[in-house]
């Protein structure tokens, strides 16, 4: 029988894996543009972080982590957490009073499996650490929007405030009373969180929910004055900076740690996963880990949701990495010559390749294009022996005659000049000729 990947888990597999880089290459160059210093954390952490985190009463905690009991320890469902741990375990905030920090990887959450879903997927999450500045809120939400709309991808803004403990629990109390009177009407998940956390009553996805609580009173309006100014201080920000948003006062987020400002990135083109993107403060979730009463904010958007997103509007995945040079040896001394030359030019810096099975040059020739080589070297039986070869551009066609009679060096240094290689290793082996 043969073994497949678990439900949920997936492989990125070459043709695919392209855009998966192109993704990653984007954000690592927006994310240092905002000057971010990239940071990798374990997998595996104690299942305690999670909970204290997250928070007991989540579904993620509750119900989707990956958790090996007897050890106490769980495969992280995100990333915010695990940073923070870091973040404080070697004392970043001594080294630097404001950290900008981001990391791209695989987390883990037992969901039931659908499009944009997965049990494996991965983030690329953001977090500044030491600053409550309202700026920075919509410094982070332009750096998201910017690296969304560099990809092509068109999302909307959304943006909710939670408040801080000086006023989210007078707005609990008054949601409670409003929910009480209708905890007939509400599904039975909505039952329960209202005795443990009734904020996520706002945005359950059932549309009587949806329907009940449509006059709920709306936490924007019931903001300590502190929380107030900030919330208009953001949207200050990001008017100048010209990213447009909206307020969703019914958006909650599915984790606890989060203080007034939380949002999303919004997309009508995933059917049920709309989020690509979210995040959110968390000025109290330092001081809880154990860290120093620090504020924090972040943001972590979904890869396989923004994948997914590109695959639909793009028609021909971009070709991955394109090969400089194929060498195509005909019978076995050619190919002898080619072995070591095409390792001379790697050494060198040129993405080369060559065939090994003893092929013809038609069907040399179709490995080359599939490939994508940009040059092809035809080195046959006769030409080896008068120290010839033809070196093809693959672009337009044009082929020249050149010697290869002259020691595998100097060939190789003369390919590289000729090949205009695309990586820095061999421009700079080309520039020292
Ligand atoms: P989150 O909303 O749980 O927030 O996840 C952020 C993003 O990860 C989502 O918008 C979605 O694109 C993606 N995502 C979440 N679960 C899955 C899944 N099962 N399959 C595929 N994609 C998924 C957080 O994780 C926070 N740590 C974000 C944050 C950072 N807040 C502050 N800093």
């Amino acid at each position: 029988m043969k073994i497949k990947a678990l439900n949920g888990f997936k492989d990125i597999i070459p043709g695919e894996v392209e855009l998966w880089q192109q993704v990653e290459n984007s954000a690592r160059d927006i994310f240092a543009r905002f000057n971010f210093s990239e940071i990798r954390t374990p997998i595996l952490e104690k299942t305690d972080l999670f909970a204290r985190s997250i928070g007991e009463t989540t579904d993620i905690v509750e119900k989707e982590m990956y958790t090996f009991v007897d050890k106490q320890i769980t495969m992280r469902p995100e990333a915010t957490a695990s940073l923070l741990r870091a973040y404080i375990q070697h004392g970043l905030h001594v080294q630097k009073p404001i950290q900008r920090l981001f990391t791209i990887g695989p987390m883990f959450r037992h969901e039931r499996p659908q499009k944009g879903r997965l049990r494996q997927f991965h983030q690329m999450d953001a977090e500044v650490l030491g600053t409550a500045n309202p700026r920075v809120d919509a410094e982070l939400m332009a750096m998201g929007a910017m690296l969304l709309h560099e990809l092509g991808v068109t999302v909307s803004l959304e943006m909710n405030s939670l408040g801080c403990p000086v006023c989210r629990p007078g707005f609990r109390e008054t949601l409670l009373a409003f929910i009480e009177e209708r905890k007939e009407a509400l599904c039975e998940d909505c039952g329960r969180r209202s005795k443990t956390n009734p904020l996520r009553v706002l945005d359950c996805k059932n549309p009587k929910c949806r329907e009940q609580v449509e006059e709920a009173p709306s936490i924007q309006e019931h903001l300590c004055d502190d929380c107030d100014e900030h919330f208009g201080a953001v949207q200050s920000g990001l008017q100048q900076l010209g990213i447009q948003y909206s307020l969703n006062r019914f958006m909650v987020r599915g984790l606890d740690y989060y203080t007034r400002t939380t949002f999303e990135f919004i997309t009508q083109d995933l059917g049920a996963q709309a989020a690509v993107g979210a995040g959110g403060r968390y000025d109290s979730l330092v001081e809880k880990l154990g860290g120093p009463n620090v504020p924090g904010i972040g943001f972590a958007i979904g890869m396989e949701r923004l994948v997914l997103l590109l695959q639909q509007h793009e028609e021909e995945v971009p070709v991955g990495n394109a090969i400089d040079i194929f060498v195509a040896g005909l019978g076995e001394k050619a190919s002898e010559f080619a072995f070591s030359l095409v390792h001379a030019l790697r050494q060198k810096g040129l993405q080369t390749a060559m065939d090994h099975e003893g092929r013809s040059l038609k069907s040399q020739m179709k490995q080359a294009n599939k490939v994508h080589s940009r040059y092809v070297l035809i080195i046959g039986e006769n030409e080896l022996e008068q120290g010839q070869a033809v070196l093809r551009n693959m672009v337009n066609q044009e082929q020249q005659e050149i010697a290869i009679n002259r020691g595998t060096e100097e060939l190789s240094h003369f390919l590289v000049e000729e090949c205009q290689p695309s990586s820095n290793v061999a421009k700079l082996s080309a520039q020292k000729l």
